[in-house]
């Protein structure tokens, strides 16, 4: 895969984010050579990206989708990589999760990958998390929340129950099965780029396509992320006292980590986790923080790559509905960041009003955040779910 280097990077203390590289070609060919080592570019081999991709685990938050699409997205995550499951899908009318199971079992059985997928409401898995010293992803009822980030973060402490090096995210209502493997080689290659052990890769969709009328429709960007991102320019330009546009991936659904990272980070819930990891590199990593939660990550750095794919993202659509709670979850990350100012939280609030998604008085919702996992017995939560779980479904090689 070749990319372009990134042509421009802003270092806000200890963190490197660097401006969008968009991928050039989806297979490179050879990396020596006049074409190979083209200046400007990074041409990194299938063989470094299959290495690098049998260190890694692809976690697939799912709740209630087509099941065609699920399996789509199996067939093109590539082979190397560990793929984990987490569902929250509803046992209802039809027992869905059941159906997802299926569908994996005869994907696997074809194809001899081995795959880890469990049910988010599972009781063991909120007995083995407590156990494990992780309750914060418990709710009320017993059971972990409904929520992405939630599913999410169980499928991150499976990884690293699991051993793998490098952790990535791939939604599972994606209609591309292309896009999904070129998404992971993404991650690998970026992976490839870093040279800090805390590294991150987050993806810039380049079209949100729609079928409308007749034809295809390739919205260059997504309503949500748009807003975000302008928000959280507005929240770097108060770090540093410069306004900029670095940031292009505040919603990034599809982006991926280096486990020394991923165990290190605090997340929050739902769909404010993505917006969430930024806001927390930004308050604690860039040197305004004098005691950050992990200083050998100030020291080091943190690399992050902002990298935009060659397929379009055709998704399942889900109406309007939560396109508002979506932006207000998101954009309650920024206003109760400790960086923002009276005239930053003013500017988000006049915002969510112009866009019906929040009432005149009210404040956005305030993100849950949850802990890093990195002193938690990852390897504890496994036993204790292979011993006690109705739902683990987990094939090692
Ligand atoms: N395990 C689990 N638990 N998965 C969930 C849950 C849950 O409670 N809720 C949703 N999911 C899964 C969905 O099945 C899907 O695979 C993925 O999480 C994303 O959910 P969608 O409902 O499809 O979100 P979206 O497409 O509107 O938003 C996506 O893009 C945004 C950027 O535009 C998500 O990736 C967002 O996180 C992202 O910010």
């Amino acid at each position: 895969m070749r990319l372009e280097m990134p042509r421009y990077m802003e270092r806000l203390g200890g963190v490197k984010f660097y401006g969008i590289q968009r991928v050039l070609e989806l297979t490179g060919g050879i990396t020596t050579g006049p074409a190979g080592d083209a200046p400007g570019t990074v041409n990194v081999s299938r063989a470094d990206l299959e290495n690098l991709e049998s260190e890694m685990a692809i976690i697939v938050p799912v709740k209630d989708e087509n099941p065609k699409l699920l399996e789509g997205v199996l067939s093109g995550i590539p082979h190397e990589a560990f793929v984990i499951i987490v569902s929250n899908s509803s046992h209802d009318v039809i027992d869905r999760y059941r159906v997802e199971t299926d569908v994996v079992f005869q994907f696997y059985r074809l194809t001899r990958r081995p795959f880890l997928m469990i049910h988010q409401k599972d009781k063991a898995l909120a007995k083995a998390l407590a156990e494990a010293g992780y309750p914060y992803i418990i709710g009320e009822d017993g059971v972990v929340r409904n929520g992405k980030g939630e599913g999410m973060i169980v499928g991150l402490i499976l990884a690293k129950a699991l051993g793998k090096r490098y952790v990535g995210f791939i939604d599972s209502d994606n209609y591309i099965p292309g896009s999904v493997n070129e998404y992971v080689d993404i991650y690998a290659a970026g992976f490839y780029m870093a040279k800090s052990r805390y590294a991150m890769v987050r993806l810039k969709w380049p079209y949100k396509t729609k079928f409308v009328g007749r034809r295809f429709y390739f919205r260059r960007r997504g309503r949500v992320s748009e807003i975000t991102n302008k928000y959280m320019n507005m929240l770097v330009a108060r770090v540093t006292g410069f306004e900029s546009d670095i940031i292009q991936t505040s919603n990034a659904g599809e982006h991926a980590m280096t486990m020394e990272l991923a165990e290190r980070m605090a997340y929050s819930s739902g769909f404010s986790i993505e917006p969430y990891e930024v806001v927390h590199l930004l308050e604690n990593y860039t040197g305004i923080e004098k005691s950050p939660p992990y200083p050998e990550m100030l020291s080091e750095g943190v690399e992050v790559f902002q990298v935009e794919p060659r397929n379009p993202h055709i998704h399942e659509e889900r109406g309007e509905e939560h396109i508002p709670r979506m932006m207000a979850a998101s954009l309650g990350t920024i206003y109760h960041s400790r960086l923002a100012d009276e005239d930053l939280k003013a500017r988000i609030i006049d915002e969510l009003i112009a866009r019906r998604a929040l009432k005149a008085g009210e404040e956005p919702p305030k993100p849950r955040v949850m802990p890093p996992f990195k002193d938690v017995d990852a390897k504890k939560v496994l036993e204790t779910l292979e011993a006690e779980s109705d739902t683990l479904a987990f094939l090692e090689d």
